[in-house]
């Protein structure tokens, strides 16, 4: 099993540039199953989740030929009679849901092993089923799995679908219904649907593949059915998260760093807080540390190249996590590392996963001093955080804990990495090629 073994205390310096978003990739080479012809998919990130993800495409049919060091997909379907994502890759990720929608909505029904939950929550799946089911799928389950078939005849019908729950809309349930709906006869009106710029990214390809979506990117999405879709091309768009926590990295060590290929519009509210905690994101100009000029395409807001740099002083803020455009629960632990060195009291409130919060302990392991009561932790800065052996639980936990090792004098040691490699391509190359002492180190179990 591997370690990150961090010497913590260095000031991040250098340029990174943001892979794509595997939060989004993983519902586009799902929607792959919804065409006879090729998808190629751009800038796929080397992953545990995009690899699982190609394994359990290939069980359903489809061949995936990988290039360009795994960063480029061509997914075709060649064998469509498979329906079944079974318990043994499901167990390996959650996100292999995604292919319930594009299974039922192409091939007229799919197995799909229920995802249980996991060590953020208990991730019910209720409204995705509530969605599918609202366009006349019949679902029961059965053994452990969810069984789901179009109505008579094979084709879903449009219709209005609620995807209000009482934590907000939902993600993947919204990429769920209208990835089903794009083949639906007639039209289906999504209401309270996910507003996620990784929504916004599937209906793009969707409607590139021939489909006719409206308003994805708000609240109510609008699919008018099509009989089929083609194959396309498909650029993913920049991990909005995975540029949050290098934003972070740089600001908790003081640090100087360009980021390239930045998603910028998806970030309005982290970099709304990042400014009033004192962490400064400008648009690079080219006279950044080992850069040249910005790369082309910087006008587009949603690859920018931004610098970032902190003055020592951070001032503590209140977090409270949201759907977009709030503050995503997705970068609650690495804020929260950032404010255990505020100079005062902070309060994080999580609104999405309300008991995502189990790298508050391992935190406290490290010197941070919080308190947790239900949905929020009060956070009280502490003027240095110190090394200490840690326990990775959940991805984002987890890079919440390496943005603490690299600002705390002394050896962190962050035991079950597996979890970081679930969302993060290589994350100790990158933090090596900005200065970071942190290795990777197997340790036999
Ligand atoms: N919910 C329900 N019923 C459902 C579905 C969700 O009650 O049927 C609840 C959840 O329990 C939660 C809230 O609704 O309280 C939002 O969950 P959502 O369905 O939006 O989460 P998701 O789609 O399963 C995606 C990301 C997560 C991210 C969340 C929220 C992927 C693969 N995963 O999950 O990413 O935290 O949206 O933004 O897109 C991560 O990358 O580390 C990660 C966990």
């Amino acid at each position: 099993m591997d370690t990150f073994v961090i010497k913590g205390g260095r000031r991040l310096r250098g340029r990174v540039r943001v892979n794509g978003a595997k939060n989004a990739c993983l519902s586009q080479m799902a929607a792959a199953l919804l065409t006879d012809e090729p998808v190629t998919l751009r800038d796929v990130p080397d992953l545990r989740d995009t690899r699982n993800m190609v394994t359990l495409l290939e069980s359903l049919g489809c061949q995936v030929q990988a290039a360009d060091d795994f960063h480029q997909h061509k997914i075709s379907v060649t064998d469509p009679s498979q329906s079944v994502a079974h318990y043994n890759i499901v167990r390996t990720m959650r996100a292999s849901i995604c292919v319930l929608g594009p299974l039922l909505a192409k091939r007229g029904k799919a197995r799909v092993s229920m995802p249980g939950g996991c060590n953020i929550g208990d991730r019910p799946v209720d409204l995705h089923l509530r969605g599918l089911r609202a366009l006349g799928a019949n679902i029961t389950l059965h053994e452990g799995y969810i069984v789901a078939e179009a109505p008579a005849g094979g084709r879903l019908q449009g219709a209005g679908v609620f995807l209000g729950g009482a934590y907000g809309s939902t993600v993947l349930g919204t990429s769920n219904v209208m990835s089903a709906a794009v083949l639906a006869q007639g039209t289906t009106v999504i209401e309270s649907a996910a507003c996620e710029p990784e929504v916004a990214d599937l209906a793009k390809m969707l409607n590139a593949m021939g489909a006719r979506i409206t308003g994805a990117g708000s609240p109510r999405i609008t699919v008018q059915g099509v009989e089929s879709l083609h194959g396309t091309d498909h650029t993913v768009i920049p991990d909005r998260i995975e540029a949050g926590t290098y934003i972070m990295a740089a600001a908790v060590t003081n640090g100087d760093i360009v980021l390239e290929n930045c998603p910028t519009d998806a970030l309005t509210a982290v970099l709304d807080h990042l400014g009033h905690i004192g962490v400064e994101v400008d648009s690079a100009t080219g006279q950044e540390p080992g850069g040249s000029a910005s790369e082309p395409g910087a006008d587009d807001p949603m690859r920018r190249s931004v610098r970032v740099g902190s003055c020592r002083r951070l001032n503590p803020i209140q977090v409270v996590t949201q759907p977009h455009p709030g503050f995503p629960t997705d970068l609650q632990a690495q804020i929260m590392a950032l404010l255990s060195l505020a100079d005062g009291n902070s309060i994080i409130t999580e609104k999405i996963f309300p008991d995502r919060f189990l790298h508050v302990p391992e935190l406290a392991r490290m010197g941070a001093d919080m308190i947790r009561n239900g949905p929020s932790v009060l956070v009280s800065g502490v003027r240095q955080l110190v090394g200490a052996p840690v326990m990775a639980s959940d991805l984002r936990a987890s890079a919440g804990l390496v943005l603490a090792g690299l600002a705390a004098q002394g050896t962190t040691i962050i035991n079950r990495v597996y979890h970081l490699d679930r969302g993060y391509e290589r994350m100790e190359k990158t933090l090596q090629g900005l200065g970071a002492d942190i290795e990777r180190v197997n340790v036999s179990t």
